[in-house]
């Protein structure tokens, strides 16, 4: 019989999404479905903007004549939305990026995941905790960690604590590592982090030669001026970080498609024999040979965020989730909620009440108040008594969630 990777029997429970899910599904068929109130999953909820509809309808109707018929296209992405990228993201803020360190892709999940085919699977990797667990997984069915351990967590990676104790920023670490995943702002928690503090983690990442894996997700959420959209703003990371950015949360592509990933030319590995390789080839390489590249439609569509009236769309769906979490964030902490996150992130992040755990706290408000949110010990073992708040959704049913939270 055909030999399965065991690594993925190392996997605890399901992925968390689908675990919820299943919760969901089950309590849906007691009662009606439609008083359901999610703020689980990160899933944007408003129209796409117009501007990008647009300018999809247009490249579907080019692609129905020969002249504006497009097959393939390039794998890296369009040069046209590359440059668009390295212009709007990275120019206006001071960072100098090329186009071609931009390579167009179908999500930061999968590029976050993906990012480890071209990276040895003997280096120390450290992820927060709590932390996005797809950075977890994709190490574990790659084979890059020992067994589940019995309190949570495996073997062999690191895991760096984020708390109220330290303002959920980690701690930088006095051994080295090779591989660090940073996501700010923070999936869950909602925390972010000023220039100083990244800094920090720069000049750890130089002076012990370790890879900084940015996730950029959430960087249109951010309102307060002096806390950096990208690592590049800041000196030095081009020769320490690859960055992860997607237009899921601020165009509300989830369901389109789109992200994209910067490999600095700079950006050096090592092999075996000692000689220094450049991530930029190897990833070129491993896109050009495994990827098809992002449909032309979607790629036109992306590139539409960057048009003056994209510009205005996008931050008019931006202010509108972030007026949800202002909401959420002034109805829980005055009813008494120990309230995180927030306010430059779309996730609220709260202390679960009377030293309940997290998943005891998921399953009594689902059934109290048929409200969905994210167990924060899903994010980790440091998530425990934590409990995540998504800011997705329609005003109503923000507003109604938390009547229905503050009442049970
Ligand atoms: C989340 O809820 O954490 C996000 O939706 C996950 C994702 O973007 O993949």
């Amino acid at each position: 019989m055909v030999k399965v990777n065991e690594n993925y029997l190392k996997l605890k429970a399901g992925y968390l999404f689908p675990e919820i899910a299943k919760r969901v599904r089950l309590h849906s068929q007691k009662i009606n479905p439609l008083d359901l109130i999610k703020l689980g999953i990160g899933d944007v909820t408003e129209p796409l903007p117009k501007i990008c509809i647009e300018a999809m309808s247009n490249a579907l109707k080019e692609m129905s004549t020969s002249e504006g018929f497009k097959g393939y296209g390039p794998e890296q992405g369009y040069k046209w939305l590359r440059e668009k990228i390295a212009k709007n993201d990275f120019s206006a803020r001071g960072c100098e990026i090329d186009a071609d360190e931009i390579f167009i892709s179908d999500g930061s999940k999968c590029d976050t995941s993906n990012i480890l085919d071209i990276l040895g699977n003997d280096n120390q990797i450290a992820v927060t905790d709590p932390v996005y667990p797809v950075y977890v997984d994709s190490n574990v069915m790659t084979g890059r960690t020992g067994n589940a351990l019995d309190k949570g967590g495996y073997e062999g990676l690191t895991y760096l604590p984020i708390s109220e104790e330290n303002d959920f920023k980690p701690e930088i670490p006095s051994t080295k590592l090779d591989i660090i995943y940073l996501c700010f702002p923070n999936n869950p928690t909602g925390a972010t982090i000023s220039k100083d503090e990244i800094k920090k983690w720069v000049n750890y990442a130089n002076d012990n030669n370790s890879l900084i894996f940015f996730d950029a997700a959430y960087e249109a959420f951010i309102k307060d001026v002096n806390i950096p959209h990208s690592i590049y703003e800041i000196e030095g990371a081009k020769n320490c970080a690859i960055e992860f950015r997607s237009f899921s949360k601020n165009a509300g592509f989830t369901g389109v498609r789109c992200a994209y990933t910067v490999i600095p030319k700079s950006l050096k590995g090592i092999c075996s024999y000692g000689d220094e390789i450049d991530l930029w080839s190897l990833w070129n390489r491993r896109q050009s040979t495994k990827f098809n590249g992002v449909s032309y439609i979607v790629q036109r569509g992306a590139e539409a965020v960057y048009s003056q009236e994209g510009k205005i769309e996008v931050q008019n769906l931006v202010d509108f989730y972030m007026n949800n979490a202002e909401i959420m964030r002034n109805r829980l902490i005055n009813a008494g909620f120990k309230v995180y996150g927030g306010v430059n992130a779309p996730y609220v992040w709260l202390k679960v009440p009377d030293k309940m755990s997290s998943w005891d706290f998921f399953d009594y408000l689902l059934e109290k108040s048929n409200v969905v949110g994210t167990p924060g010990s899903g994010f980790g073992l440091a998530g425990e008594g934590y409990f995540r708040l998504s800011a997705f959704n329609s005003l109503e049913n923000v507003t109604s969630a938390m009547e229905r939270i503050i009442n049970i």
